[in-house]
């Protein structure tokens, strides 16, 4: 609302009515410029002191007040349309978010976008009458080159704030004032709302895998189940498996989720190059529950840890077999399979979890029991071995 058009004179010299910037050009009728009010408003000292007021006419200011209030209440009905919207689709029988389906995730994109937007859209509409039509306009200077302000110049910014606040009728008409608060509060739970997108805590979900006492392993992407034989014959090789499960939901009879916190490596490791750490049960061990030391948990030299790198989660699936070392190729995290997967190198910040295996009556591999650790990424705040 200003601008300094000093130099605006007219020919004889006499200073020309100054345009508000933001507002169109007055008309004579439309500007009410009483002696009374000039002194009123000059009353504002200091560097916001006005030099002109243009006051709307009364039948102006009603008309404003109208269609601001119509719009404050447009952006109320879309703003509570939009929680509504929300919860228009809910979650199938089958417990699934039914805006999976795309022809109706896309109907719930069009309301909920079209509701906020009319929200929005509503208040700023409704403000801009607002300030067009019922506040009154002011010409204010204010000097670049006073910083920081002094007392007084505080003093008179917080009276003409107050006196300003009340100008613009934001006391003195309830009905707009009511409107565009109901607009505000549907906008202000919007948030609130879509934090349900947060979705249900997880529980033990991400702590628990599929594997369980006697389950044997299938290689990853077949239907093939592990026998010892298969890693004799590949000695320091290295062999991605899966739970051996069979849900006819699933192709390889397991699903996605399932997959991916359960895959591990098998690897092969000469007796000889066993450390410490897997022949002996050691503190870290009985800290973290495990009552044998973890080479009871390899069966003739095969060890088999959690694929997923405990960084943030790619597939570790690169094996050096000389070195005995796994390598994530995603930020060359690396784990010493001869060491209980303890970390070499990288930005790794545990070790990749064992899982214990045996073998069963018919010679397949299978698991003893799950992880005694959640695999994956590094949010469970384990110590850097
Ligand atoms: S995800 Fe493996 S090193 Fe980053």
């Amino acid at each position: 609302m200003t601008e300094n058009n000093k130099n605006d004179r007219t020919e004889d010299g006499s200073d020309k009515p100054e345009r508000v910037v933001g507002t169109p050009s007055a008309t004579t009728e439309e500007r009410v410029v009483s002696d009374a009010s000039t002194e009123e408003q000059n009353g504002h000292d200091g560097p916001y002191a006005a030099s002109e007021t243009q006051t709307h006419p009364e039948e102006q200011q009603r008309r404003g007040e109208k269609l601001a209030s119509l719009w404050f209440t447009i952006a109320t009905i879309a703003g509570i349309g939009f929680v509504v919207s929300y919860f228009l689709f809910p979650p199938n029988a089958a417990g699934e978010p039914s805006i999976a389906n795309p022809q109706i995730g896309q109907y719930s994109n069009m309301l909920l976008g079209g509701t906020l937007t009319l929200a929005l859209f509503g208040i700023g509409a409704g403000m801009t009458v607002w300030s067009r039509n019922v506040m009154p306009q002011y010409e204010v200077h204010s000097p670049y080159d006073e910083l920081p302000s002094e007392e007084e110049e505080k003093g008179s910014f917080s009276e003409f704030f107050m006196k300003s606040a009340d100008e613009s009728g934001f006391t003195k008409r309830p009905l707009m004032r009511r409107t565009l608060i109901a607009a505000m509060l549907p906008l202000g739970i919007a948030p609130v709302v879509l934090l349900r997108d947060l979705g249900p805590l997880p529980g033990n979900v991400l702590k628990e895998t599929p594997w369980r006492n006697g389950r044997r392993m299938f290689v990853e992407g077949t239907d093939r189940e592990l026998r010892v034989e298969d890693m004799e014959n590949d000695p320091n090789g290295m062999i991605s498996a899966l739970p051996a499960l069979v849900d006819e939901d699933y192709e390889h009879g397991i699903s996605m989720d399932d997959q991916a916190k359960s895959v591990i490596l098998l690897i092969k490791v000469p007796e000889e190059d066993w450390k410490p750490s897997m022949t002996e049960h050691t503190e870290k061990d009985q800290e973290q529950g495990r009552d044998e030391a973890r080479i009871n948990w390899t069966h003739d030299g095969i060890v088999a840890y959690s694929k997923i790198c405990t960084h943030v989660g790619c597939p570790a699936a690169l094996y050096e077999r000389t070195t005995h070392r796994i390598l994530c190729p995603c930020h060359q995290s690396t784990f010493d399979a001869s060491d209980a997967a303890k970390i070499v190198f990288g930005p790794a910040h545990r070790p990749l979890p064992q899982l214990p295996i045996g073998v069963d009556d018919e010679g397949y591999l299978i698991a003893t029991g799950d992880f005694v650790e959640p695999p994956g990424p590094t949010f469970w705040e384990y110590a850097k071995d």
